[in-house]
C-alpha cells in the first residue's frame, strides 16, 4: 500500500477529527496568556451541547465540588482555565475517540478508555513527582491526545497489518515497526495535528516523543510515556498492536523523581479515577 506523504495525510484532519469551530476557537483561546474568564463561558455557551456536557462534567464524582454548579460563568470560575481546558477537551473528542480504529485492532470504545486513562494517569504522575514547569491539566489533555496520530494512520496501518505484526514478531516495538514499514509513525502524525490545531509546543513534543522519551527533554512527554505504560498495564487499549512489546523507558522514573515502588500505587490510583471519570462523562 502507497503511503501518503505526511503532509497530505495531516491535510485530511478536520474529516478524521471533526472539531466543530466553537470548539477550535474555544481550545486556542484557552491556551491565550490574555484569555478572560467571562470571555471563555461566553464562548462555551455558543454551542448547546458543549455547554451541557460541560455542566455535566463539572458536577461529577469525578471533579468532586461540594455544591451545584448551575451556569457555564459559574463551572468556569469553579473549575478555572487550566480544568476548563480537560473539561473541554474531553467532551470534544469522546465521540470520535469511542470510535473503532482499523487497522490497530482497537474495538469501539477501546481507544477512548486507553487515552483517558492515560490523561488520568498524567494528572496523577504530577501529584506524585517532583516536576517543575509541567501543568497537571496540560499533562491530562497531552494524555488525551496523545495516541489522536492513530484516527489518521489507520487505514495505512490495516493495509500493512502482516508486515507490520512480521516486525514486531521480530521483537521491535510498535512504533518502530509503524516507521519501518510505513515510514512514520502515529505519534509523529499525532504532533503534527496538534500543530495544525495551533497547540503549544509542549503539547507538540509531549505527543511526538511519548514513545521515545530519552530523545527530548521535555518532561511532559516522559509523564505521557510512564502513564501510556500504566494504562497498558491495566490492560486498557492492550486489545490493539501498540501494547506489543511495549517497554517503559525506566529512566524517566528518575527524571520525575518516581520511586518504582511508587508505579503499584499509581495503577490503583489511575484505575480508580479513571473509571471514576468514565462513569462521569457517559
Ligand atoms: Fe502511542
Ligand atoms: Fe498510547
Amino acid at each position: 500500500m502507497k503511503v501518503p506523504d505526511l503532509q497530505k495525510l495531516i491535510d485530511k484532519i478536520e474529516e478524521v477529527v471533526p472539531l466543530p469551530s466553537v470548539a477550535m476557537r474555544i481550545i486556542n483561546y484557552i491556551d491565550d496568556p490574555d484569555a478572560e474568564i467571562s470571555q471563555l463561558a461566553k464562548l462555551i455557551s455558543m454551542d448547546q451541547a458543549l455547554t451541557t456536557e460541560v455542566l455535566k462534567l463539572a458536577n461529577s464524582a469525578y471533579y468532586g465540588f461540594p455544591r451545584r454548579v448551575s451556569t457555564i460563568s459559574e463551572a468556569v470560575v469553579i473549575l478555572g482555565f487550566s480544568t476548563t481546558r480537560s473539561v473541554v477537551w474531553s467532551v470534544i473528542l469522546s465521540s470520535t475517540l469511542k470510535k473503532p480504529v482499523l487497522g490497530y485492532a482497537l474495538p469501539e470504545g477501546a481507544l477512548w478508555r486507553h487515552s483517558v486513562a492515560v490523561a488520568v494517569g498524567s494528572k496523577l504522575i504530577l501529584q506524585h513527582a517532583n516536576v517543575k514547569g509541567v501543568n497537571m491539566e496540560e499533562a491530562f489533555v497531552a494524555g488525551l491526545i496523545h495516541d489522536i496520530g492513530k484516527l489518521l494512520l489507520a487505514t495505512y496501518v490495516a493495509g500493512a497489518y502482516e508486515e507490520i505484526v512480521k516486525v514486531i514478531a521480530e521483537g521491535k516495538t510498535f512504533d518502530e515497526a509503524e516507521r519501518q514499514v510505513l515510514g512514520y509513525d502515529h505519534a509523529i502524525v499525532g504532533s503534527m495535528a496538534a500543530e495544525k490545531w495551533n497547540l503549544p509546543n509542549i503539547y507538540v513534543d509531549a505527543i511526538k516523543y511519548h514513545h521515545r522519551p530519552n530523545e527530548t527533554d521535555n518532561l511532559m512527554a516522559k509523564v505521557v510515556h510512564l502513564a501510556d505504560y500504566i494504562a497498558y498495564s491495566m490492560g486498557w487499549g492492550s486489545e490493539g498492536l501498540e501494547g506489543l512489546n511495549y517497554t517503559l523507558d525506566e529512566s524517566v522514573l528518575e527524571e520525575l523523581g518516581i520511586a518504582p515502588e511508587e508505579i503499584d500505587v499509581l495503577f490503583n490510583e489511575t484505575l480508580d479515577q479513571a473509571e471514576l471519570f468514565l462513569s462521569s462523562i457517559g
